[in-house]
């Protein structure tokens, strides 16, 4: 197998979004040279033709699929065909092109929401497959798990080499922060940003406030990510978290203070929650070696400078 150097050809499918900007970003601050990106339009991954091509002519050596359709509550509720099909089909088309085309090492992100709504928390590697997933984003979990099969069949039956990170909730800059696709942490900044703007006297939030998540700042998933390439040889799925959870309604109140609105809080009880708790067992990646370091307040900074910066008053 060849070994991860700054000469490496590595793929990373998905530059353009949260996880993968940051991937670009870390692997460039490190002095790669060799780092493969293509825009949807130059390479569908929904499309098998578009991606064989792509791998014929390029050859990576290395793969990080960090591509995938990706949204919140409202849009999986909305569109579950979407996110079944388009992620079976970038997943199926990326990793078994990796195999056919001899990659030395590929990883396949997942998610937490491939673990049981009931699963004990925090949640360990050996929940998965023990019971249903939460129903309102069951396609897109459905997806995850026939993507770890897949990669662990692949390296069953032909030896591929893939890890399968699954991270927690990962937030910051290069978040979207249309309300359509945001993930929490960005959606709560530019709603509390945009009332302050606005002089808005409240801001009502979705759910009871009661449901915990854990959450992790992208940069620190960039790192974990290259940990694991460096450090980890097996397709059990490990999970990247931070290891602490905090309730929706502590996360709300913690951002309004940081960005300043002094407005009221109001619940939507009318509106699901999601799952109750999602809090990743990490002691399998902490015994390896890895710990996460930026803290939630500075994390959560850096995503109100990004939305300030990108939509200006
Ligand atoms: N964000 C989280 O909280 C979180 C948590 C756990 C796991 N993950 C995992 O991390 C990965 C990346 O998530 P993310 O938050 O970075 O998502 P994201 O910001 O929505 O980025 C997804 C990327 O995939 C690309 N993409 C989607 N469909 C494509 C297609 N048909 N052809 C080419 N490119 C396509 C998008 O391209 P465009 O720019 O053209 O749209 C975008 O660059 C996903 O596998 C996700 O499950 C994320």
């Amino acid at each position: 197998m060849s070994k991860l150097t700054t000469q490496s050809r590595i793929y990373i499918a998905g530059h353009r979004g949260l996880v993968g900007a940051s991937l670009l970003r870390y692997f460039k601050d490190r002095g790669f040279t060799n780092i493969l990106v293509r825009s949807r339009s130059q390479v569908d991954l929904t499309s098998r033709k578009d991606v064989r091509k792509f791998f014929l002519e390029e050859q990576p050596e290395y793969v990080i699929l960090a591509a995938a359709k990706v949204g919140g509550i409202a849009a999986n509720i909305a569109a579950p065909v979407d996110f079944l099909l388009q992620n079976l089909e970038i997943q199926n088309n990326i990793l078994s092109a990796c195999q056919e085309f001899g990659v030395a090492k590929t990883m396949f992100l997942g998610s937490s929401c491939i673990y049981p709504r009931e699963a004990p928390q925090p949640m360990n590697e050996d929940c998965f497959m023990h019971g249903p997933v939460e129903p309102t984003n069951e396609s897109y979990a459905i997806a995850k798990i026939a993507g770890i099969r897949l990669a662990q069949a692949l390296e069953q039956q032909y030896g591929l080499n893939v890890i399968c990170p699954m991270p927690c909730n990962v937030y910051g800059p290069g978040d979207h922060f249309d309300l359509e696709r945001s993930h929490v942490v960005s959606a709560l900044v530019r709603r509390f940003v945009e009332a302050r703007r606005n002089d808005l006297p409240s801001v009502t939030l979705w759910g009871t406030g009661n449901a915990c998540r854990e959450l992790l700042h992208v940069d620190d998933l960039a790192d974990a990510c290259m940990f694991l390439l460096k450090n980890y040889d097996s397709p059990e799925i490990i999970n990247v978290g931070s290891g602490q959870d905090l309730s929706i309604r502590k996360l709300a109140e913690t951002i309004a203070t940081i960005v300043e609105y002094e407005g009221k809080l109001e619940w939507d009880l009318t509106k699901p929650d999601g799952m109750p708790k999602k809090l990743l067992d990490v002691g399998r990646l902490n015994t390896l070696g890895w710990r996460h370091k930026i803290d939630l307040v500075t994390g959560i900074q850096s995503v109100v400078n990004d939305f300030e910066e990108r939509y200006p008053l």
